[in-house]
């Protein structure tokens, strides 16, 4: 007599004919590519990786934000604004928004993969600074070309250049100012999902999804305008701004742009 085939967990008799087929199936499952447990770790580890990164250079942006008006001061010749001053506000302002320690990363919980580009990404920012110290420091002179949106582009080129990771600003095809920011079709559908009012205005929450076949993963971070933003992109719509371009009447609270991230998945 043999002894009926029963399932190994729970005991169930089973039909060999069956058997088979099932064995076949786990096979191919595992075969046709990582378990998902594995596969849902490194989306999470690429995804939070993608938000420290755009909040990183979004604090670099608000720390240039609010030294605007020292930077634009033409009565002043040294601002003291040096890479070190700023490295120190951007330092702030990322443990405020995140809770994580720049100065002390292998001791954050951040991703193993984070911890590199983000030391590489303060780095770059603080390049960007340094490249600009000598006309910054420049007595009677208003508008010196150092704004947050032009220390972000910078940043990011090189950031890029070096990681080979995407970064970069855009914002909605009606408010675009600079060509090379114009979002493409995953970042307008994810800026129309920010511009909902049920989407979160904090906890820095982004949109993010799996692209070629799940070997990359893009990220984009909502930048809301603050009272800062409005000297430049608020009203009189038209009217130029200080670096010369015709405001956008924008309200506070709206949304601006976004920081968009393509990174591949470990
Ligand atoms: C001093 C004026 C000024 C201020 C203040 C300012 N911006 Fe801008 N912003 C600009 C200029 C100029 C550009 C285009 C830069 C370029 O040519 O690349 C720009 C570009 C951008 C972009 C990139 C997309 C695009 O239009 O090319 C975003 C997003 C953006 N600004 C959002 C903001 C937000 C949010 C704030 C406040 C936190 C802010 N800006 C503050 C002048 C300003």
């Amino acid at each position: 007599m043999t002894r009926p085939l029963r399932c190994l967990s729970c005991r169930f008799p089973l039909d060999p004919r069956r058997v088979v087929p099932l064995g076949l199936v786990i096979v191919l499952a595992l075969l046709s590519g990582p378990v998902p447990a594995a596969l849902a770790d490194r989306e999470s580890d690429a995804r939070e990786t993608g938000r420290l990164l755009a909040v990183l250079l979004d604090c670099g942006r608000v720390a240039i934000g609010q030294n605007q008006d020292l930077i634009n001061d033409p009565d002043k010749g040294d601002k003291g604004f040096t890479p070190e001053v700023f490295a120190q506000q951007t330092i702030a302002l990322f443990k405020e928004r995140t809770g994580h320690d720049l100065t002390n990363l292998s001791a954050a919980q951040v991703p193993a993969m984070a911890q590199p580009l983000l030391a590489r990404l303060l780095e770059e920012s603080k390049k960007t600074v340094a490249t600009y110290q000598t006309v910054i420091n420049m007595k009677g002179m208003k508008y010196k070309g150092l704004i947050p949106a032009t220390f972000g582009t910078e940043t990011g080129n090189r950031f890029q250049a070096w990681s080979g990771v995407y970064l970069k600003q855009t914002a909605p095809e009606s408010l675009v100012r600079n060509p090379r920011n114009k979002p493409d079709a995953f970042e307008i559908a994810s800026m129309e999902k920010m511009e909902q009012p049920t989407f979160p205005r904090d906890g820095e929450q982004v949109v993010s999804e799996t692209v070629e076949e799940g070997k990359s993963l893009r990220l984009l971070l909502p930048l809301f305008y603050g009272k800062a933003c409005l000297s430049c992109h608020g009203s009189p719509k038209g009217e130029r701004d200080i670096t010369g371009y015709p405001k956008e009447g924008a309200q506070e609270g709206r949304l601006g742009g976004a920081i968009s991230v393509k990174l591949p998945l470990p």
